[in-house]
This record gives C-alpha cells, structure tokens and sequence, in this order.
C-alpha cells in the first residue's frame, strides 16, 4: 500500500519531550486529520515529518511504488522532493515578493519539469491567484495567503500534502471554503491529505480518519465513520474530559 507510516516516535526540543510513542498512516487518496488543542504536539509530529525536528526514537516511513525510503534524518527539502508537499502553521509566505515570485520559489527539483501544468493547476484551483499574480503576497489576506500557501504546496508535485492549521485566524466563513478546497484536491485530484486542526467541527466534516492527539499522545483513532458517537469521543478527548 502506498502511503506514509509512522512509528513508535518520540521527539521534542532539546530535553524537553514533546511526543511519545506516536504511530500513525496516512494511506493513498486519504485525508486524515490530525486533532488536538493548542500545545499538544501536532505541529511538532507534521515538523518531524517534514524533517525540521529530530526523532529520538521510532521511524517514518514513505511507502511509494513498493519502495520503502525513512524520512527521519533526511533533510526538510530532500523531503520535499520525495513527494511530501507542506504548507507550515502561519503560512510563511515571503511577504515583499509577489503571488506569482511566491510560487516560483517552490518549483525546485523535480518539480521544475511540471512546473507550467503546476502553476496552471494553482490558477485553476485558485481563481484569485490568477488575478492577483503581480500583487505582493504580504497585501494579500489571511484568506487569500492561506490559498497561496497551499499553492505553493502544489508546486513541488506532491503525493501527500501535509498542511497545518489552514484554519488559523480566518473567518469562520473563510475556513469553510479553505476546508472545501483541501477536501476537493483530495476528491476530484485524488490527493492525499494529512491535516492538523483545532477546529475539530470542520475537518471530521471532511476527513476519512482521525487522530486525536493529547499530551504527545495519541489517545484515540477513529479509523472510520465519523459518526455521532464518534465526535462526542474527539470533544471529550480534545476537551479532556476522559
Ligand atoms: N521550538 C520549540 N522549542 C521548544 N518547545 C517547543 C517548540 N515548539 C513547540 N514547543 C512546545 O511543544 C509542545 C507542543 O507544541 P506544538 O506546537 O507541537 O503544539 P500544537 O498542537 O501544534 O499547538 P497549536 O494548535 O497551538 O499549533 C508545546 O508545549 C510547545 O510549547
Ligand atoms: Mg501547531
């Protein structure tokens, strides 16, 4: 099965550990989402992914086209060109270049050669970009750098896009449409979707699965049918109420 595996993983900062014996999978044409309140650890298992924090134990493992390649250790853009896509908490944009200079960057590696039909798909995908390609990214709105910054993602041609928080300060109005968007890249572009969210409501919406994260921990998975009984224990778990 293509997808990306989690292991058994400990990391953190310095001596402080953060997460304990995480495992999680997020398989091909998924969307995961990855729940938890503020300070629980889920960007810093998405960074551990992408290669900004160092595990201490366990492994992450991308499986694509029966091979099997471990991420951790690797560095950040070697990931990024194994096919993991990443849109970081708080978009980092480069706010004095444009949209378009803004996506350009991203194009490195492999994904130089697509990088028309990328750019092309971006514009499709979002509207606004196109009209906006010579505006400075930093004048944008949050909304509108939210998109960019998934865009940017698209970019590097990826098989999974890992994205943190779209949701963070935006209207609640705007969250639905950035929320509708992720989910039509996994419907209509069959791509694959990890997604860390506070704002549990709207992503059991869209997503296939879900990991609760508490603590470092993974306290529940909810595999499938995000039913009823199911977001009464995500709301318990996220509110501690165990
Ligand atoms: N660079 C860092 N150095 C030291 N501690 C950190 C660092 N980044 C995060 N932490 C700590 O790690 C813990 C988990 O933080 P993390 O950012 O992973 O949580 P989160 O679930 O993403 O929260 P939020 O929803 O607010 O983004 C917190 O206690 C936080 O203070
Ligand atoms: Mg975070």
């Amino acid at each position: 099965m293509n997808g990306l595996v989690v292991e058994g993983l400990r990391a953190g900062y310095g001596a402080v550990n953060v997460l304990h014996d995480v495992s999680i999978t997020v398989g091909e044409g998924e969307f995961v989402a990855l729940l938890g309140m503020n300070g629980n650890g889920k960007s810093t298992l998405l960074n551990a992914i992408m290669g900004f924090v160092k595990p201490s134990a366990g492994s992450i493992r991308l499986f694509w086209d029966g091979q099997s390649v471990p991420l951790a250790g690797q560095a950040p853009h070697r990931i990024v060109d194994l096919g993991i896509g990443y849109v970081p908490e708080g978009r980092r944009l480069v706010p004095n270049l444009t949209v378009e200079e803004n996506l350009k960057l991203a194009a490195r590696g492999r994904a130089k050669n697509d990088f028309a039909e990328n750019l092309d798909f971006c514009f499709e995908t979002f509207q606004i970009l196109k009209e906006r390609r010579r505006q400075l990214a930093g004048t944008m709105s949050g909304g509108q750098q939210q998109q960019l910054a998934i865009a940017r993602a698209l970019m590097t041609s990826p098989r999974i896009m890992v994205i943190d928080e779209p949701s963070v300060g935006l209207a609640p109005i705007v969250v639905d449409q950035m929320i509708a968007t992720i989910k039509e890249l996994q419907t209509k572009r069959r791509m694959t979707i990890l997604m860390a969210e506070q704002s549990f409501f709207q992503a059991v919406e869209v997503a296939s699965r879900a990991y609760v994260l508490a603590h470092g921990s993974i306290v529940h998975a909810i595999e499938h049918g995000l039913d009823a009984e199911a977001m009464e224990t995500i709301r318990n778990a996220m509110m501690g109420v165990e």
